[in-house]
C-alpha cells in the first residue's frame, strides 16, 4: 500500500506557483489577485476564506476579503459582484456559500462573470467543462485530477466508480475521468443504487464522496485498487484540542491495506482543494479576460 500525499503534492503546487508569481512580477506585470465576498460570519466559512487569504499570501498573490453582513439584500450583494466583474484589476472573484437563505445561491453565482468564475461553479465554465471546452474546472474535482495525474496513476480504460452525485464533486470528477486524454470507463452510484457494494467492488479506482464517514468498508474494495477519499467530516474527539477530528469515506485502517495507493484524511484531497484555487487564478490572471486551454 502507497500513500498519495496531497499535502506534500500541494506544498510543491504552491512553490511552483510562487515560481510563475516572480516571473509575472519580473516581466512587469502585476500579480494575480483574488476577491472573496464572505456574507456574515458563518464559522465554517470564516475558516475557509482565511485558508484562502493565507494561501494567497502565500504564494505572493494579492488578495481582497469582502466582508457584508447577514442581513444585506440580494440587490446589494449582486450589486457588489458586478462592481468587481468590472475591476480590471482584479482576476479571480469568489463568493463563499452557503449564503443566508434571503439570497439566491444561483442568482449570485449566475452574476459572477464566467471569465472570473475561478470557483468553476458559473454554469458556463460547468457546461464548458462537460463540453471539453476551456474553462475554469472547480476545485476539489481539479485537485483529483491534478494528483492522479502526479502520481501516473493510469487512467485509460480503467473501471472508475464514483460514489456520490454531487454538483460540486461526483458529477464533474464523473465527467472528468471519462473526457477523451483521461479514457477511464466511468460509473456513478448514489443513494439510490442498488447493489453499490458489488460495483464499488468492480473498480480499479474509488473515488469515494458522499459525506457518510466510513462508508466504503474493506469488502467493497478489489485487491490493488485505487482509493480517493473525498471525505471531510467533522466527528467528536475529546481527545483533540479542538475537540473534533476529520473522518473520510473510506474506513481507512481496514480498507488501506487491499489497496495499491490511497489518500488519506486529512493531508489528501483537501490540500489539494485549497491549492486548485490559486491554479485556477494563475490561470485567470494569464488569460487577461480569455479562457486558457485546461491542462
Ligand atoms: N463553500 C464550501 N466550499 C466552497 C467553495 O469551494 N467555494 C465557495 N465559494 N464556497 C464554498
Amino acid at each position: 500500500m502507497n500513500i498519495i500525499d496531497g499535502k506534500k503534492t500541494a506544498a510543491e503546487i504552491r512553490s511552483e506557483i510562487a515560481e510563475a508569481v516572480k516571473e509575472i512580477k519580473n516581466s512587469g506585470h502585476r500579480v494575480p489577485h483574488l476577491a472573496a465576498i464572505l456574507v456574515g460570519n458563518d464559522g465554517g466559512s470564516e475558516t475557509y476564506v482565511s485558508h484562502k487569504v493565507k494561501d494567497c499570501e502565500e504564494v505572493g498573490f494579492r488578495s481582497t476579503l469582502i466582508r457584508m453582513p447577514a442581513t444585506v439584500s440580494e440587490d446589494v450583494l449582486l450589486g457588489k459582484v458586478r462592481e468587481l466583474n468590472g475591476d480590471p484589476e482584479l482576476d479571480g472573484l469568489i463568493v463563499q456559500l452557503p449564503l443566508p437563505d434571503h439570497i439566491s445561491e444561483d442568482k449570485v453565482i449566475e452574476t459572477i462573470s464566467p471569465d472570473k468564475d475561478v470557483d468553476g461553479f458559473h454554469p458556463v465554465n460547468v457546461g464548458r467543462m462537460a463540453a471539453g471546452l476551456p474553462s475554469f474546472v472547480s476545485a476539489t474535482p481539479a485537485g483529483i485530477m491534478e494528483l492522479l495525474k502526479r502520481y501516473n496513476i493510469p487512467l485509460k480504460g480503467a473501471e472508475c466508480v464514483v460514489v456520490g452525485r454531487s454538483n460540486i464533486v461526483g458529477r464533474p470528477v464523473s465527467i472528468l475521468l471519462s473526457q477523451k486524454g483521461a479514457d477511464a470507463t466511468v460509473t456513478v452510484v448514489h443513494s439510490r443504487t442498488r447493489n453499490i457494494a458489488e460495483i464499488v467492488r468492480r473498480a480499479d479506482i474509488i473515488i469515494a464522496a458522499i459525506g457518510q464517514p466510513g462508508f466504503i468498508t474493506a469488502d467493497m474494495v478489489k485487491e490493488g485498487a485505487v482509493v480517493i477519499d473525498v471525505g471531510t467530516t467533522r466527528v467528536d474527539a475529546p481527545d483533540t484540542k479542538a475537540g473534533w477530528r476529520l473522518k473520510g469515506d473510506v474506513d481507512f485502517e481496514k480498507v488501506a491495506p487491499r489497496c495499491s495507493w490511497i489518500t488519506p484524511v486529512p493531508g489528501g484531497v483537501g490540500p489539494m482543494t485549497r491549492v486548485s484555487l490559486l491554479l485556477n487564478t494563475l490561470q485567470a490572471c494569464r488569460a487577461q479576460g480569455k479562457l486558457m486551454p485546461v491542462k
